[in-house]
């Protein structure tokens, strides 16, 4: 998989691409993250790439030139299966989302900013819209990176553990069970009996019922 990042700062993606899992994806070629300077497709002498809102009101708007640019080029070099514009009135990104995208081979993350970008960047060049929650951030930056996390760490081969990311939360609607590792106790705080047991079967049931009663608890819409 490939995925190419278009951004106006590029700095804010620097670090999470070069740190454990992302960077084993990397390593083992299963996955390649490109992030470009949006900068670099700026046509006017001043380089800006925003302006101001037709019609008024505040905040500045990406405009649609340099954009296009940077998605024809990448376009000009290799197909894409989507081009996905991260904001925060796009689709909730869920696991079943994430799931899906893994399965494709190349994606364009485009960043927005500001006010956002000019419509017609949405209208004509994006196939997709996805945002990570309902609350704001500055940019799509982190959202991208999010987006990129969920997607490779469950391309097949990336986690050691081939079954390690289908018992993820999410994965089957339910969250995951706690947990334990060595010491079995400290400080007098124990781990449950069961664990150490052994006993492969009553240990896969244990958890299972521990998902579900966490679930209710928790997230007792993911279980309607
Ligand atoms: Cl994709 N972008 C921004 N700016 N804020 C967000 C978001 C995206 N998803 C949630 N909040």
């Amino acid at each position: 998989m490939r995925i190419d990042i278009i951004t106006c700062l590029p700095g804010l993606l620097k670090g999470p691409f070069d740190q454990s899992i992302l960077k084993i994806a990397k390593e083992k070629g299963l996955a390649e993250v490109h992030v470009h300077d949006l900068r670099a497709y700026a046509n006017n002498k001043h380089k800006t790439l925003d302006d101001y809102a037709y019609g008024g009101g505040a905040g500045m708007v990406l405009t649609v030139e340099p954009i296009d640019r940077a998605i024809s080029d990448l376009r000009s070099q290799r197909e894409y299966d989507e081009v996905i514009y991260l904001t925060p009135d796009g689709t909730t990104l869920t696991q079943n989302i994430s799931n899906e995208l893994s399965l494709k081979g190349n994606l364009i993350m485009l960043c927005g900013h500001y006010k956002g970008v000019d419509q017609r960047v949405r209208d004509h060049l994006i196939t997709r819209e996805i945002s990570i929650g309902d609350y704001v951030l500055s940019g799509g930056e982190l959202a991208a990176a999010v987006l990129a996390d969920s997607i490779i760490r469950i391309i097949p081969g990336v986690i050691n553990n081939e079954s390690s990311a289908l018992t993820d939360s999410f994965q089957d609607n339910l969250l995951a069970p706690p947990v334990y590792s060595r010491p079995a106790e400290y400080k007098g705080w124990t781990v449950p009996e069961i664990l150490l047991s052994g006993h492969e079967k009553k240990i896969e049931e244990w958890r299972f019922n521990k998902a579900l009663e966490h679930t209710k608890e928790r997230r007792p819409d993911l279980l309607d």
